[in-house]
């Protein structure tokens, strides 16, 4: 199998994961909930995710990682817990539905939203955001990269365009976690949401949220946390304040190992080589007759993702070709990605998404590019 799923779970995971997965659960009490040395050896590795994490992006203070499952409760805790009816929010048409269904939500119980949108070839005009602010504009919530074309949106700028209008930012960073530069001080970013099992390299069920000093978030869930057990509502500092209940910590130390490569390995480096394989595919596939490719793939900066169409065929048929006859593993359909569909105008065709990651080879994406050239041959 030549696995090119690497946008909704990268595989494999570096060496030493699943190992240290293994001895964690073999080894390790509960994080936070005992002072014995099984309980010190768990909370001791996850003390020392959140270092990792805090330095990757850019964020002062460790003990404002909080650990979640998936960045989808990382964005539902970031949005609830900051926003509600009588703001005002902007986001874009290049979002997932993790930031979506709970900006719906909230925008039905009355509070304002809208969308800077992306035309037919994918692309938000930037001047946008300041045409859509309102005197009670409250936040920005937005994605770092598209999941469906992999197009990146410019932080720095729309940091800046919070920055300048005392507006929150809260960043979805599913697709770059890790991988993309992300500097919470510097781009004035409030939230970084983040899921460990993408780009950051490590177990599904892990993920959290970054939070800037001095940011309260309201906690979407209260209960157990090992400490101040007699306070009946749940206590204010972080991490406690957005971790009820045992922590994964079977998965966070997976996601440390994963880490752990991904910092030895060097996120540049790491980048450089997904980035070129997922080049050189679309240099192979862009001028094959019936082949569309979306997003802009001008820009060198881009997440490792290409998708397209084969003329006007389901995207999965294309899929289950790819994969029974090819053995490549992509994903076709709709991403979760809804309002970008409806720009591209693929609503009923979805779109093949190839992607890559470290693990990929050059032959792989070789013999991707040809299987498309096949495909669209027949
Ligand atoms: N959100 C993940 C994807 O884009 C699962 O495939």
């Amino acid at each position: 199998m030549i696995y090119l799923d690497n946008a909704a779970t990268t595989r494999p995971k570096p060496p030493g994961v699943a190992d240290a997965v293994t001895a964690a659960m073999d080894g390790w009490g509960n994080c936070g909930r005992g002072v014995h040395p099984e309980a010190l050896a768990a909370a001791r590795t996850v003390y020392g995710l959140r270092e990792k994490l805090a330095g990757l992006f850019g964020c002062r203070r460790p003990d404002h990682v909080c650990f979640t499952p998936n960045s989808t409760l990382a964005l539902n805790i970031a949005i609830s817990g900051l926003l509600g009816p009588g703001d005002h929010v902007i986001s874009t048409d290049f979002e997932h539905n993790s930031v979506l269904r709970p900006l719906y939500r909230l925008e039905r119980q009355g509070m304002g939203l809208d969308f800077v949108s992306a035309d037919s070839r994918g692309q938000i005009d930037y001047d946008d955001f300041e045409r859509l602010l309102r005197p009670d504009t409250r936040a920005v919530v937005c994605t770092h990269a598209s999941n469906l074309t992999g197009d990146l949106v410019d932080i720095d700028r729309v940091g800046e365009f919070c920055r300048a209008h005392g507006l929150l930012f809260i960043l979805d960073a599913s697709q770059t976690a890790g991988v993309f530069p992300i500097d919470m001080e510097r781009q004035h970013i409030d939230v970084v949401c983040f899921t460990g099992h993408k780009s950051l390299l490590g177990p599904q069920g892990t993920g959290g949220l970054c939070v800037r000093e001095g940011l309260d978030i309201r906690p979407f869930a209260v209960g157990g946390t090992g400490v101040q057990s007699f306070l009946e509502s749940q206590p204010e500092e972080y991490p406690t304040r957005l971790e009820a209940g045992t922590l994964n910590s079977h998965g966070l130390a997976g996601l440390s190992a994963a880490v752990d490569f991904l910092l030895e390995t060097g996120p540049d480096n790491i980048r450089a080589h997904e980035t070129a394989l997922a080049r050189r595919f679309y240099e192979q596939v862009r001028e094959i007759p019936g082949v569309t490719v979306y997003g802009d793939h001008s820009k060198t900066e881009r997440a490792p993702v290409v998708t397209l169409n084969i003329a006007d065929v389901d995207s999965g048929e294309v899929a289950d070709e790819l994969a029974e006859r090819f053995g490549i593993a992509t994903r076709p359909g709709a991403h979760c990605a809804p309002r970008l569909h409806r720009a591209l105008g693929t609503t009923e065709q979805g779109a093949v998404r190839f992607s890559w990651s470290y693990f990929n080879t050059e032959a792989e994406t070789d013999a991707a590019a040809e299987a498309v050239r096949i495909l669209a041959e027949e």
